[in-house]
């Protein structure tokens, strides 16, 4: 980063905000310096696939949580166009790039193989999807030779209500490792907000209750990015997988590098953030890097919201 800027192909948009390639309106490649940091944390405008494979060092966790591809995209129908979930659309950012559904699952192999590629050897791919889709990563993700590690179950506050079958009031969690299921070159700290055992040890459970996460949701008013995730539940996942540096028996080691290649509303990067681990997040559609800056930023630097990096309107007043 000092680099680029001794060079001048760094400038900067914002506090703590400089656009490495790209124009502030269309920025492709965007770092935030910020709250005395200086390790990596960048953000770029690419497709998942690009991303991952123009990787230039392994990922040692991979979190993310790709679109569903059930063609409800930013909660309208894509047929009709409907509204589906009575949301006001004018507070919700635009520009959410769905799958298909019937390209559902050529789009997971392709993502899941260039993700397994990516990954240190003891590094974790853990994605969140709804209950239909979590087949399709599992499969995608043993026939490129990851291990299965966990299948999370968590409660979802507003369940997905459909009339001839039981509302979808969960999501799933799947996580599967590079290499072998006990190699000590997996991590695995139990989350600290998990009830523990009786007897005060660890006993982390695989079903994380409704309402166990929070919610989502903006305040009334509020911009908000379609289908972001509760930030404890992010932040849950990033602590279980993750170093945040070194350690007595990693001296000088650098804090891990976690990557979200679908980083939507940045929910996974500021739990990374918030945890102090390194981070690389992408996405095709560029009003996610510019909410994403905004939502990081603003809990960073200054805790009154901050005018909209990158030529947006203001994102005022987010939510975590
Ligand atoms: C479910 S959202 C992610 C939400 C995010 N976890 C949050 O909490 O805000 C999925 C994101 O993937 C993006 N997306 C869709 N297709 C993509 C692709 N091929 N490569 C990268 N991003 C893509 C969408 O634009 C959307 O922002």
């Amino acid at each position: 980063m000092q680099t680029l800027r001794r060079q001048g192909r760094a400038r900067r948009v914002e506090a703590g905000v400089w656009v490495v390639e790209g124009t502030p309106g269309r920025a492709r490649r965007v770092a935030l310096v910020a709250g005395g940091r200086s390790d990596r944390f960048e953000l770029r405008l690419a497709s998942a696939v690009e991303l991952l494979d123009s990787m230039d060092e392994p990922a040692d966790l991979i979190l993310t949580d790709p679109p569903y591809g059930l063609g409800v995209g930013s909660g309208a129908r894509h047929d009709t166009g409907q509204r589906v979930y009575g949301r006001d659309h004018a507070r919700v950012v635009a520009g959410y790039a769905d799958v298909p559904t019937t390209e559902y699952r050529d789009f997971t192999s392709s993502w899941v193989a260039a993700a397994a590629s990516a990954l240190r050897p003891g590094g974790h791919l853990v994605v969140i999807t709804g209950p239909q889709q979590a087949a399709w990563v599992q499969i995608a993700a043993e026939d490129v030779g990851l291990t299965y590690v966990n299948s999370l179950a968590v409660g979802r506050v507003f369940p997905l209500y459909t009339k001839r079958r039981f509302a979808h009031s969960h999501w799933r969690v799947t996580v599967m490792a590079a290499g072998m299921l006990y190699s000590s070159a997996r991590v695995f700290n139990p989350p600290s907000d998990l009830p523990k055992a009786r007897s005060g040890r660890d006993y982390p459970l695989d079903l994380w209750p409704t309402g166990d996460v929070g919610r989502a949701d903006a305040q009334p008013g509020q911009v908000r990015y379609p289908n972001s995730l509760p930030i404890r539940f992010a932040a849950r996942l990033v602590e279980a997988f993750t170093r945040p540096g070194e350690s007595a028996d990693r001296p000088g080691a650098e804090p891990d590098l976690v990557v979200d290649p679908f980083v939507g509303g940045g929910t996974v990067a500021l739990a990374a953030w918030l945890r102090g681990v390194r981070f690389l997040g992408g996405d095709v559609n560029p009003n996610a890097l510019a909410f994403t800056c905004a939502r990081v930023t603003r809990r960073l630097l200054d805790p009154v919201a901050l005018p909209g990096p990158l030529g947006t309107p203001a994102l005022g007043g987010l939510s975590a």
